[in-house]
């Protein structure tokens, strides 16, 4: 079992108390926080005064106290949010582009509303949520890091639901042991589908990962509604995990007996394997996984073992050899 250290374990209270109830709060505080993230508030920030030598002609030494610096919001082990514009500008969704900071872009015409989102399978109440449907279930926020299998990483305030609160609502069956998710083919909308890739986009969880607290159904981000680059108008996202398990833009979860087979397990050449747990122990085939590029910080921060989360989540894996965690 690998050792994580102590000052990289958050005691399970704090993670908890920095979980906030969404509803009503919402747009308040996307206020303050989008101000604070993009390149901080228009008032009160130091360094955006304007620079006046002490005692310049013309000035009045001002009594007022030091303006209150921002609040710098972070995750619960102290990393700051990634900024905005980063986490709206800086994409990975191969339907649109490969090109990273070309997805805004190109996906900005890509129409989420009406949606729809087939639940099906091995459930005894199969149904089709719309969005009506999916706002009924009580949002909130949660901050997560968001760990590429590329190497980089945010600090993202997601707004979502457990994804436990919908799988709950169509009550799979017994026979129900993983859950297989497909994302929207939009051909028109979606250039990069002319890639020669096998779409859809198809990724999957064991149905205790897929129920576990931490697994998310996000609708939105820093407390705006979700764009369309980061998988409007609702995608997974699962934080210990790399990246690539949280698929956008679903259309369709099915619940299933077998291990669903995913995009990457069928795109990428034998590289990549269905449980993608962040390891830094594991390299992956080209490169190493022990450290990660803080967008937006231009630093390598170490990458935690299962991404900071393995006081939640290392017991899902306990008849799992750490080498197979990736595969
Ligand atoms: N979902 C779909 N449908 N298509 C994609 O190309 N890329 C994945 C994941 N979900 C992807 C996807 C990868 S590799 C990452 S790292 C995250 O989305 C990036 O999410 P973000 O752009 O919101 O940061």
């Amino acid at each position: 079992m690998i050792k994580i250290r102590s000052s990289e374990i958050t005691p399970e209270h704090m993670y908890w108390s920095r979980r906030r109830f969404m509803k009503g709060a919402a747009k308040l505080m996307a206020g303050t926080v989008l101000l604070a993230a993009c390149g901080g508030p228009r008032s009160g920030s130091p360094s955006e005064l304007p620079e006046q030598p002490a005692g310049a002609p013309g000035t009045t030494p001002s009594l007022a106290p030091e303006p209150t610096p921002p609040e710098i919001r972070t995750d619960e082990l102290g990393h700051p949010l990634t900024p905005y514009e980063s986490v709206v500008g800086y994409n990975n969704f191969y339907e649109f582009s490969l090109q990273k900071q070309d997805v805004a872009n190109v996906a900005a015409g890509f129409v989420t509303s009406p949606w729809q989102v087939w639940v099906t399978g091995l459930v005894n109440k199969p149904r089709l949520f719309d969005l009506d449907a999916l706002r009924a279930f009580e949002v909130e926020e949660r901050i997560y890091r968001m760990r590429c299998v590329e190497g980089w990483s945010m600090v993202i305030p997601w707004d979502g639901f457990p994804l436990a609160r919908l799988l709950e609502a169509v009550e799979p069956t017994s026979q129900a042991r993983y859950v297989r998710f497909e994302t929207a083919m939009d051909e028109e909308h979606m250039p990069g589908l002319r890639q020669n890739f096998p779409w859809p986009y198809v990724e999957g969880l064991r149905l205790d990962e897929a129920m576990h607290d931490l697994t998310l159904l996000a609708t939105g981000v820093y407390g705006q509604t979700l764009p369309p680059q980061n998988g409007a108008p609702v995608r997974l996202v699962v934080p210990w995990k790399y990246g690539v398990k949280s698929l956008k833009s679903i259309v369709k979860i099915e619940l299933v007996e077998h291990q669903p087979e995913t995009f990457w397990m069928e795109a990428g050449g034998g590289e990549y394997g269905f449980w993608s747990n962040v390891n830094p122990e594991v390299p992956h085939a080209r490169w190493s996984q022990a450290t990660e590029r803080v967008i937006g910080e231009n630093r390598r921060r170490e990458t935690l073992f299962l991404n900071g989360y393995a006081d939640e989540v290392a017991d899902l894996y306990d008849n799992l050899d750490s080498r197979s965690w990736y595969f």
